[in-house]
């Protein structure tokens, strides 16, 4: 822990105040990463009342922010919807600068801020709003869907935003509108590949790859399958093809979420973010959780410490200019505005099964 909070004590009053959440997290933390944690987090949870602030924690955080100190938390979609009704004046946004970005996007009104200004996301970073309006001019009349995990600049761009959670769905939606039977979808090449092995619709794709998930291989589904027999593989929709063609289910961190949780399948492999499966474990003490996971070195800058630097100093605030994030909204809230799902989208691994190839640009 920084020497920085030095000061701050595992009183017996902290204790008093944290000890529900010690029983739920303590499958996960140690008794001694808690008398450092508990502290801070009482005093985050303290600053958060004073200052009218809510945290929007993604399911990659770690569990002393994703149970002690989130608000709210969940996948990107969830998350993007619940800085849009939220009625806090502060959002800390516990994710990525993306993330932080589409809340302002959502949340113009509201102050939005984030513990690291460097969370940034290797989709993200893969295309620019230059790219786009290029893509457009060699693609007239092809309506643009864009991944979330991109910046306000790329939103801006778009005709209608689509998270993992939805992406089938948005495809087919834009599409119909449309009258067309080609959607560019941008800009992560595999989340595309995937989505086009469940529709009818030609998919046009950019080389995008989240730097965790295209680590995962075909061959490491196959090793962990014959190790555990009795497992249940879930695999984010950001993974290779062939990673989903040989897992037992394939959704959005929440619909992996929801897979555990109702059920409650007895052992489990989740094919992510490492942080998700300590999550998950937190609230499904009877299911066993194997643990091959990837870390996401943009996620895990976020921290209790610089989460209470942030709401101390009110900093970093996230901004987007008006005009480009008047243009992201009608993009993000297109999205937004579709029915909600059931239940959380998964993808149908039995269609998955037959190779459709996309167009790369
Ligand atoms: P979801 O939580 O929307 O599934 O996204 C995963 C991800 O990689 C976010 O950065
Ligand atoms: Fe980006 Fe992948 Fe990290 Fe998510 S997990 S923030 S998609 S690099």
């Amino acid at each position: 822990m920084a020497d920085g909070f030095a000061g701050f004590e595992f009183t017996p009053e902290v204790e008093a105040q944290t000890r529900p959440l010690w029983e739920k997290v303590k499958a996960r933390v140690t008794p001694l990463e808690w008398r450092l944690q508990a502290p801070l987090i009482a005093a985050i949870n303290r600053l958060k009342a004073e200052k009218n602030a809510v945290i929007l924690a993604h399911n990659y955080m770690t569990p002393e922010i994703f149970h002690g100190v989130g608000d709210y938390v969940g996948d990107s979609l969830g998350l993007a919807r619940e800085a849009a009704r939220c009625d806090a004046k502060i959002i800390v946004q516990a994710g990525v600068h993306f993330m932080a970005e589409t809340s302002k996007i959502l949340a113009p009104d509201k102050t939005v801020l984030i513990p690291d200004l460097l969370a940034g996301c290797s989709l993200a970073s893969s295309i620019t709003g230059a790219d786009v309006r290029l893509i457009k001019q060699r693609y007239p009349g092809i309506p643009v869907v864009t991944y979330v995990n991109t910046t306000a600049e790329v939103k801006a761009e778009t005709d209608i935003c689509c998270t993992s959670a939805n992406a089938v769905q948005v495809v087919e939606h834009v599409a119909r509108e449309w009258g067309v039977d080609r959607v560019i979808l941008i800009p992560d090449e595999f989340l595309a590949r995937n989505v086009a092995r469940q529709t009818d619709i030609k998919i046009i794709a950019w080389a995008g790859r989240c730097e965790v998930h295209e680590r995962f291989t075909a061959a490491d589904i196959l090793e962990l399958k014959a190790a555990y027999p009795d497992a249940q593989i879930l695999a984010h929709p950001e993974c290779p093809a062939e990673v989903l063609e040989v897992s037992d289910f394939a959704g959005s961190t929440a619909a992996m979420s929801d897979f555990v949780m109702t059920r409650k399948p007895k052992q489990v492999v989740l094919i992510t973010e490492c942080s998700m499966a300590d999550n998950v474990a937190c609230d499904a003490p009877e299911t066993e959780f194997v643990r091959p996971c990837n870390l996401c070195p943009h996620m895990k800058r976020i921290s209790l410490e610089n989460i209470y630097e942030t709401l101390l100093h009110d900093r970093y605030e996230v901004t987007v200019a008006t005009d480009m994030a008047d243009r992201a909204r009608l993009a993000v809230q297109r999205m937004i505005d579709m029915p909600p799902l059931a239940i959380p989208a998964r993808y149908d691994l039995v269609k998955a099964r037959h190779h459709v190839d996309v167009e790369l640009i």
